[in-house]
């Protein structure tokens, strides 16, 4: 079938959730997407995320196709082998000390609010310490839960009523963050760097405070490392550039290598709110993923692996950089790592289109951020092949926006 057929079918049968970008994937490699016509595509959007070691790393599928071949699925009544060093290795990595296996980020997301608030009402049923703390321009998922913590209201308003008792409150706004501190919090949700909300790192100072204030007030502190997490800025975790302890994080995306694995990381006192009964997951956590995971972390934990991710990522912001000197319509590069984001003056999904032509894919978040997630084994070469197919079309774009225009 054609990307013609495929999209006319798609358009009669699939809930219209997506707008797909005319691509027929049919092979990945390395950091390189191919279609039906054997067009080469260089993939710096790596599945929102997902594939941190490209699209066929060798190690990663032969663990595949040794575990797809011994044990597939069992369900969690059952044990099996790879579940518990998984999280013996992620308490390690994170200096958390236990482990919860879900699916999805969004997944990851509803458990930690769960554990929250089953942590805070440990002593007493029904107490009205409740309320869990979200920041303005975040993004946590899609299910009911993690909506209700999801700023945008294009996103929220038509499924209200949410879950009740989510407050949110600016990003980076120190005098909100401590006014909105009572004894009803039980948690704050943070994205260390705001991912789908244009790659916006929060300050410091105000992470710091939010940690600080959740201890002082026995709430609890949450980072959702969903997108910044698991290598994508050169650490583990983002929240250790700036020394944070919180006290649950979830993780999702990269871990399983491009099969739904996410997890939820809490510390010994908060993750003894959960009991038999309490939550669970008919797939989480199932021997194939947690084994590819278990390989994921090896590989990205050996030696220089985390470096390249820095100095590739740094290479990629100089190059960004330099093209911002020479073009007026990028006003700002931002991000850490191989989380970049360059914010255009006009609106960016002509970028998008124009970059799938010439062979490249990124996308556009918040109406004119370019957001870039490459592979973390991306090379300085792919990077040069990037920004130089990259030039060519930021200088089609108008250097500011036209009167009138709404971008
Ligand atoms: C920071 C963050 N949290 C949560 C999610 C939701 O993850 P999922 O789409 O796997 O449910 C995402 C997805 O992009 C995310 O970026």
């Amino acid at each position: 079938m054609t990307l013609e057929q495929i999209a006319e079918l798609e358009s009669q049968t699939l809930m219209s959730t997506y707008e797909r970008l005319p691509l027929l994937a049919v092979r990945g490699e390395g950091c390189f997407l191919f279609d039906a016509a054997g067009k080469k595509y260089l993939d710096f959007l790596g599945g929102l995320a997902v594939n941190a070691l490209g699209y066929n790393h060798h190690e990663m599928m032969t663990v595949l196709r040794d575990e797809s071949e011994t044990l597939l699925h069992v369900s969690n009544l059952i044990y099996h082998r790879f579940q518990a060093p998984l999280a013996q290795k992620l308490a390690v990595l994170s200096g958390l000390d236990r482990v919860f296996f879900a699916n999805t980020g969004s997944e990851a997301v509803e458990g930690a609010m769960k554990l929250a608030r089953a942590y805070a009402r440990r002593a007493e049923a029904g107490s009205e310490r409740f309320v869990i703390l979200a920041l303005e321009n975040s993004f946590h998922g899609r299910t009911l839960g993690a909506l209700s913590a999801t700023w945008p209201e294009k996103y929220r308003k038509p499924f209200e009523p949410l879950v009740p008792g989510v407050e949110f409150v600016r990003a980076n706004d120190l005098d909100q963050l401590k006014q909105k501190f009572s004894e009803c919090v039980a948690a704050i949700l943070v994205e260390v760097i705001q991912g789908e909300g244009g790659v916006v790192e929060l300050e410091r100072e105000f992470l710091q405070a939010a940690e600080h204030l959740a201890r002082a007030h026995d709430a609890l502190f949450i980072c959702d490392e969903i997108q910044c997490g698991l290598g994508r800025t050169g650490r583990f975790f983002a929240y250790q550039k700036f020394g944070l302890q919180p006290d649950i994080v979830v993780v999702a995306k990269p871990l399983a290598g491009g099969l739904p694995l996410a997890a939820v990381l809490a510390r010994n006192r908060v993750a003894e709110a959960f009991h038999p009964g309490l939550h669970g997951s008919t797939f989480g956590g199932g021997p194939l993923q947690c084994r590819l995971a278990l390989k994921f972390l090896e590989i990205i934990e050996r030696p220089g692996f985390l470096e390249h991710v820095r100095e590739v990522g740094e290479y990629f912001r100089q190059k960004l950089l330099g093209l911002q000197e020479d073009l007026p319509v990028i006003q700002q590069v931002r991000g850490d790592g191989l989380m970049l984001a360059a914010q255009l003056a006009v609106a960016g999904k002509e970028a998008v289109q124009q970059g799938l032509q010439a062979g490249l894919i990124f996308n556009c978040t918040q109406e004119r951020v370019l957001r870039f997630l490459p592979p973390l084994i991306v090379e300085k070469q792919d990077v040069d092949q990037f920004t130089e197919g990259l030039r060519p079309i930021l200088q089609t774009l108008p250097a500011a926006r036209p009167k009138g225009a709404h971008a």
